[in-house]
This record gives C-alpha cells, sequence and structure tokens, in this order.
C-alpha cells in the first residue's frame, strides 16, 4: 500500500469531478470454488485498491460530496475470525492507514445509501460485475439486476477512469516490477521448453515464478502450441519439435499493478524458414508500432499502422493481394489478425474493463470501429503522457475461420486462399510488450525480453 496522502490525494481530485452526492465504493468479498469456505485467491476491486489500498474482504466505502465526508464500511474481526485467521488490524486503524477517520458497521451503509435516496441524493456506483454486490445494490436501491449496469453513474465512471488512466511516478515502479516478473516468466518458459514436456509443466513454472512475485498471475496463463486460439487455456499437448509455443502471461503484484507479455518461440529452439518470415513480420508490426507512440497520436491510428504492416508483409510472401491499405480498410487483415492491437494495463491487466472498454479505450473524437477486427481494438483514442499500452500485433492460421471466410469468397480481391490454406496448422505468433507514454515518446517497461529470431534462438541453444 502507498502513503496514505496517495490515496487522500486520489479522492480529493476525484471529488472535484463531480458535483453531487455520494460516491459508492463496493469492495470484493471471498469468493468460494467448491464449498463455502474453500475460496479462490482473493482479488479486492481494482477501484477500491486505487482510492483506498485496503484489501480485504467486507469493506465498502463512501465519499459524500455534499456533506464532506468519507466513511469506511465494515466489521471488526471477533474472536472466532481471529481464532482461525490470527490477530488482524483493527477497521479503525486500516481506515487512518488511508487517511479516513470514520467507520461504521457495514449493515449501516443501506441506512446511510436510503436515506441519501429519500432524500433525492444521487448514489453514484460503477458497474457491478460480483453477484453478491449485484445482490447488495438490488436490494437497497430497487433497482432490477438487468438494470444495473445501465444506472451506474456515467459521471462517476468517467471521472475514475480519468484519474486512473494517467500512471504518475508511484505507479509506474510498481509496473516495471510487475514487467520484471513477467519477464523472469517468460525467461523460464523459453529455457526450459522441451519437446515431450507437457504443455502445463512450463505453464506450472510461469505460474509458479508469478506467485513468487506477488499475487500469482494477472490472467490465466495462455500457453499453446495452437497458438490461434487467441485465449487458449488447454495445456494439454504435448510440447512437439518443429511446432511453435505461444506464451501469453503476466505477472500481478502484492500492489496489484500488472504486466502482460507473449513470447512465440519455436520448441526445437530454432525456426523454420517458414515460421522466421511470419514471425518477422508481426515482430516489425510490434517494434514499428512502439516506436510510434507519442502523446497526441490516436492508438487507433497505431493500430492501422500494425495491421498495414501485417498486410504488406502477408502480401510479400503471397497470402495476400491487391492494395495493403485498401485491405486493411476494409478488414481482410482480420483473418490474420482477428483482435486489436492492445489495451491499456495498469491495476486490472485489462485496465478499467469493468467500467466499459468504450469509456476506458474512446472518447467524443474517436469512436470505435464497427469493422470486425479493427472493431476489437480495446483502446482507440489519443494517447497521453502516462498512459500504460500493451502492444501485441499478431497473424494467426485459424482453420474455422479460413474455411468459413473462403465459403463465403469473403475478400477474394485480398486474400489468396490457396496459399492461406497451406499454412493451416502453423498455429499463431503473437509478440506483447508494456509501453508507457512518456512526454515525447515512449517507454518500454520491464527488462529486456529477447524477441529477435537470433535472440531467442541464442536463449534456447
Ligand atoms: N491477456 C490477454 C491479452 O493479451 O490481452
Ligand atoms: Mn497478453
Ligand atoms: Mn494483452
Amino acid at each position: 500500500m502507498f502513503d496514505k496522502n496517495t490515496y487522500i490525494r486520489r479522492r480529493k481530485s476525484l471529488q472535484t469531478k463531480v458535483k453531487s452526492g455520494i460516491f459508492l465504493f463496493l469492495g470484493n468479498n471471498e469468493a468460494s470454488m467448491n464449498y463455502p469456505a474453500n475460496t479462490y485467491r482473493y482479488r479486492q476491486d481494482s477501484n477500491f485498491v486505487y482510492f483506498f489500498g485496503l484489501q480485504l474482504d467486507n469493506l465498502a466505502a463512501i465519499i459524500d460530496i455534499d456533506e464532506r465526508k468519507e466513511i469506511i464500511f465494515g466489521n471488526d474481526y471477533t474472536i472466532d475470525d481471529i481464532i482461525w485467521m490470527g490477530n488482524q488490524p483493527s477497521l479503525q486503524s486500516l481506515a487512518e492507514s488511508c487517511g479516513i477517520s470514520e467507520v461504521q458497521p457495514y449493515n449501516q451503509l443501506s441506512e446511510y445509501l436510503l436515506k441519501a435516496k429519500q432524500a433525492g441524493r444521487q448514489v453514484h456506483f460503477l458497474p457491478p460485475y460480483r453477484d453478491d454486490n449485484k445482490i447488495f445494490l438490488h436490494q437497497t436501491l430497487d433497482i432490477p439486476f438487468e438494470e444495473l449496469k445501465n444506472a451506474a453513474s456515467v459521471e462517476f465512471i468517467k471521472a475514475v477512469v480519468a484519474l486512473r488512466e494517467i500512471k504518475d511516478d508511484e505507479e509506474i515502479a510498481e509496473m516495471e516490477k510487475a514487467c520484471n516478473v513477467g519477464v523472469q516468466m517468460h525467461l523460464a518458459a523459453v529455457r526450459y521448453c522441451k519437446a515431450g514436456m507437457i504443455e502445463r509443466e512450463l505453464a506450472g513454472l510461469v505460474e509458479g515464478i508469478a506467485l513468487s512475485g506477488g499475487n500469482g498471475v494477472s490472467f490465466p496463463v495462455i500457453l499453446s502450441q495452437n497458438g490461434e486460439t487467441l485465449h487458449n487455456h488447454n495445456h494439454e499437448q504435448i510440447l512437439e519439435n518443429g511446432r511453435l509455443l505461444l506464451v501469453d502471461a503476466g505477472a500481478e503484484l502484492k500492489s496489484v499493478y500488472s504486466s502482460d507479455y507473449t513470447r512465440t518461440f519455436p520448441v526445437s529452439g530454432k525456426f523454420t524458414q517458414k515460421q522466421k518470415e511470419i514471425y518477422e513480420i508481426v515482430l516489425q508490426a510490434n517494434t514499428e508500432a512502439i516506436a510510434m507512440i507519442k502523446p497526441g497520436l490516436t492508438y487507433q491510428k497505431v493500430h492501422y499502422h500494425a495491421t498495414t504492416v501485417i498486410t504488406k508483409g502477408l502480401t510479400k510472401l503471397g497470402l495476400m493481394k491487391g492494395n495493403p491499405e485498401e485491405a486493411v480498410s476494409v478488414g481482410a487483415h482480420a483473418l490474420f489478425m482477428p483482435h486489436g492491437l492492445g489495451h491499456m494495463i495498469g491495476l486490472d491487466v485489462h485496465d478499467m474493463e469493468d467500467l466499459g472498454e468504450n469509456y476506458v479505450g474512446y472518447d467524443e473524437q474517436t469512436q470505435r470501429s464497427t469493422i470486425f477486427g479493427h472493431g476489437s481494438l480495446r483502446c482507440g483514442k489519443e494517447l497521453k503522457k502516462g498512459f500504460v499500452l500493451t502492444v501485441e500485433p499478431g497473424i494467426y492460421f485459424i482453420p474455422q475461420l479460413i474455411d468459413k471466410w473462403e465459403k463465403e469468397n469473403k475478400f477474394t480481391d485480398y486474400i489468396n486462399y490457396n496459399k492461406v490454406r497451406e499454412y493451416i496448422g502453423f498455429g499463431g505468433i503473437r509478440i506483447e510488450d508494456d509501453v508507457l507514454v512518456t512526454d515525447t515518446g515512449y517507454r518500454v517497461l520491464g527488462q529486456p525480453l529477447p524477441k529477435t529470431v537470433e535472440e531467442i534462438e541464442k536463449i534456447m541453444e
């Protein structure tokens, strides 16, 4: 947890952005796996962490703008809890650690909100994503479940995004650490990869390093020879020489700042010519996209550049044809890269996605594309100093998508299906880094992680 002044400052800034009402923050509770007492790893809500720093279950907080009050709601642990959990800090001392002096029992929260509602005051809440918090909001504010998401306060959402999207030095230092744990995870995967292993043996090693570095992985590890499946969580295949292995994994620290890297490498330690040709295109898209990053440019432009690099590369190899810019403008590239170039990253690996992707990644000036592929870009808006984004271009050969588009005669002016068919079974390649937008350009976070063909082959020798 940062010094309490950080949280005091953040809450003060928040209050300058909305004129009246009450900000309500519902913390996350423990969630059960297979019986009530056997819980998943506890994860606090990121907005709660950002404004209060407290990572315990059964907490809520309000900032009452009209009455200039800040209150933490929770319950002190009883002797029964302490027998099982050990000694615990008092609610008062927890509140003081983030600069708040007033605490109240959790069961007083509904009454506080009800009173405010009866007085015609607005209770601003963020879109809930946990069922217990949905139930609380439904019962307390009498909002039907299906309307909760739309009843969330847009003013509150926009105010939170405006603060959280700009990472300050204290946060960037944490993100560097998260990246360095991520680098260690990927170095281990490259170094220990060997034909004959089961993918999960490598995935377990990667996950163990994340756990040693803090909270564990920032999202379930993607590690597969079928890298063409974008979020492939199946790790049951035996590693085979001749195939590529895609590893997409990141770390979450105790502070819950996270990292997100992807590397793709040959199981044998040596790329084939065919693999190298595709790899070099993805690498060029990754490095050119990173080099473009600077304040004032939209990330949508960077995404279009990366997809154009990919289209040009595939055209050179004969998999695509025609004018590459035109092919990208209509979305023909999306047969090979159906996702966007990247997303914001911070306290969440897809930062603030709970608040709604369009509020985080788009604004009045930059609208989300409706074209398949381009529309998957999570963040397209103008870059500002302090943003941290992933840059993750890829090329994938998805047999079902190839079949479907070919049957539909889709983009036959731009795609050589006969040539593409030669790549069925190739898998997929993605290369992902985490990049900070600086005053004048960019800085790639974390220690260098090998990504050229030569670097990867050397480390696997
Ligand atoms: N963690 C999946 C991604 O790279 O966005
Ligand atoms: Mn990733
Ligand atoms: Mn990512």
